[in-house]
């Protein structure tokens, strides 16, 4: 009820400053930022996620992809069982979660992957506090997100990025943003694609799902082969060409690759 009577508020907030002139703007920003001011106070002093990802954009903002950590069991079945699939006469396996959230996401590929050992890592302190509370075996493991602790734990038979190397993607579909060069710049996503290419090892899989550009646009794609024609089917934000400007229409991007050998 409350909820609804702030929405329709906030609705009608936002019609008067799109129709009125100059001072009915002035007056309803007026009353906006101190009301958001407020709302971010009270998130920062009550909820924890949300003081973990302020921390990121301060502390960390060159290194931090997506800020949010939205994640839950079995998001991709389609992806995940292909890659099994992929897999079958091999049962060894080291695999990565890299941006693995609270952990669902390794508990799934343990699921998929029975003998495989699987390491989950994340930039999120506050997440990686919470998938270290799960109940795991022997071979699984959670790090913290550093190209030289990650590489530690390398190199892997698969890696799993996903919906990682992006940002505010809801945000930025529904404001129809049509350059992502001041948040989150194609160079960010290639320099991480790149270093995951240097974990992989040859015929392995990377698996880069729910993204705004595309691996095949970076300066590693010819050391890569598309697995089947895995789309980002229902992904909703607009996708990104190498000037991180938006691609008109909806280009489809394919998201499991395999790495050539040498
Ligand atoms: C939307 S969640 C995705 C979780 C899970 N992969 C999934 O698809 O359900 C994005 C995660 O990426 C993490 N992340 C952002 N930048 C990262 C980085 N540089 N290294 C590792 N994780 C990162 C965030 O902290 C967040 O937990």
């Amino acid at each position: 009820m409350l909820n609804s009577m702030i929405r329709s508020a906030k609705e009608s907030l936002k019609a008067r400053q799109a129709s009125g002139g100059p001072i009915v703007k002035l007056a309803v920003t007026a009353l906006v930022l101190p009301w958001k001011t407020a709302l971010a106070v009270k998130n920062i002093i009550f909820n924890s996620n949300y003081r973990s990802i302020v921390r990121l954009l301060l502390f960390s903002s060159r290194k931090v992809h997506q800020t949010s950590s939205f994640t839950s069991m079995d998001r991709y079945p389609v992806i995940f069982s292909a890659s099994r699939d992929y897999f079958q006469d091999k049962q060894e396996l080291n695999i990565l979660s890299y941006g693995c959230s609270t952990g669902e996401e390794v508990l799934t590929l343990r699921q998929y992957f029975p003998n495989a050992r699987i390491i989950g890592t994340d930039i999120n302190k506050h997440s990686l506090a919470q998938c270290r509370r799960l109940p795991v075996d022997g071979r699984m493991d959670f790090i913290y997100s550093s190209p030289d602790e990650i590489r530690k734990h390398g190199p892997f038979d698969a890696i799993f990025c996903m919906a990682v190397l992006q940002r505010r993607p809801h945000r930025v579909a529904a404001n129809k943003t049509a350059s992502l060069a001041a948040i989150y710049p194609f160079e960010r996503f290639e320099e991480t694609v790149a270093m995951l290419d240097s974990l992989m090892n040859p015929n392995g899989l990377l698996i880069i799902h729910f993204t705004q550009y595309s691996l095949m646009d970076t300066k590693v794609a010819s050391g890569y082969d598309i697995l089947g024609d895995y789309d980002q089917y229902d992904y909703l934000s607009p996708t990104f060409d190498v000037n991180s400007q938006v691609i008109p229409g909806r280009k489809p991007l394919n998201s499991i690759f395999i790495k050539k050998s040498p």
